[in-house]
């Protein structure tokens, strides 16, 4: 019998690949009016542009963010992991011009020694909030992939003044209670740590870097 945690997981990956069948198809018209952050976090990654990085990006989506890492380092190899096939054939799309160093994989970042410190950078845009309850293995997960100097940067949801708001992002999979800034901040060393208002103050965003600890 298959324990409780790994049935968890696999319905919040089956949730997501049943959610996105269809929101793919709309993704890159109407996200841009509400994922806030997302060039800012990019911006705030501590390398320099010919640095030949390792780049990882958790839940990349259509690649939106791939393809600008791809344009910032033009000497990093990135890969992007994400659960639903109908997002990344978006991104396979878009990213065909840098598919040489630009690998996109159908499957979720999960605990293990895959990637053994392997990246440079790994990036959760508008990714954590979605994966619940499993997001803080992830963010445990990630020292043990980052390269000693490496860096997490993280966008995302943080907390809304409404509850209405934070019922109407729960329909759509995404969990809005302040909850995912404290754990970053205890479990990583924090270079960047902000909260950030969305449109008209309805939510906040936030944006935030960390490298390993000591
Ligand atoms: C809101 S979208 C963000 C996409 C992209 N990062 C961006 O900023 O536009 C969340 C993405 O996370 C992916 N996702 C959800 N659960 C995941 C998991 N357990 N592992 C990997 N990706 C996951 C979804 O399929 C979706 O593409």
């Amino acid at each position: 019998m298959k324990d409780r945690l790994s049935t968890t997981k696999e319905v919040q990956v089956k949730d997501m690949q049943s959610y996105y069948q269809f929101q793919a198809k709309i993704y890159d018209a109407t996200r841009w009016t509400f994922l806030y952050g997302r060039n800012a976090i990019l911006k705030k990654i501590p390398f320099e542009r010919d640095a030949p990085l390792q780049i990882l990006e958790v839940g990349c989506g259509t690649g939106t963010n791939l393809i600008k890492l791809a344009q910032m380092f033009p000497n990093a190899t990135i890969l992007g992991l994400d659960v639903s096939g109908d997002m990344l054939k978006v991104a396979e799309t878009k990213l065909a011009p840098y598919k040489n160093r630009v690998t996109l994989i159908e499957k979720p970042y999960e605990k293990g020694t895959e990637y053994n410190g392997r990246f440079d950078v790994i990036l959760f845009s508008y990714a954590l909030t979605m994966i619940n309850p499993q997001w803080t293995e992830l963010v445990e997960q990630a020292p043990n992939d980052l390269k000693d100097k490496g860096v997490v940067a993280v966008v995302d949801f943080h907390d809304a003044n409404f509850e209405f708001y934070r019922g109407f992002m729960r329909n759509n999979h995404v969990k809005l209670n302040g909850h995912i800034l404290p754990v970053l901040e205890k479990s990583f060393d924090t270079k960047l740590s902000k909260v950030k208002p969305g449109f008209l103050n309805v939510w906040q965003y936030m944006l935030y870097v960390g490298g390993k600890k000591k």
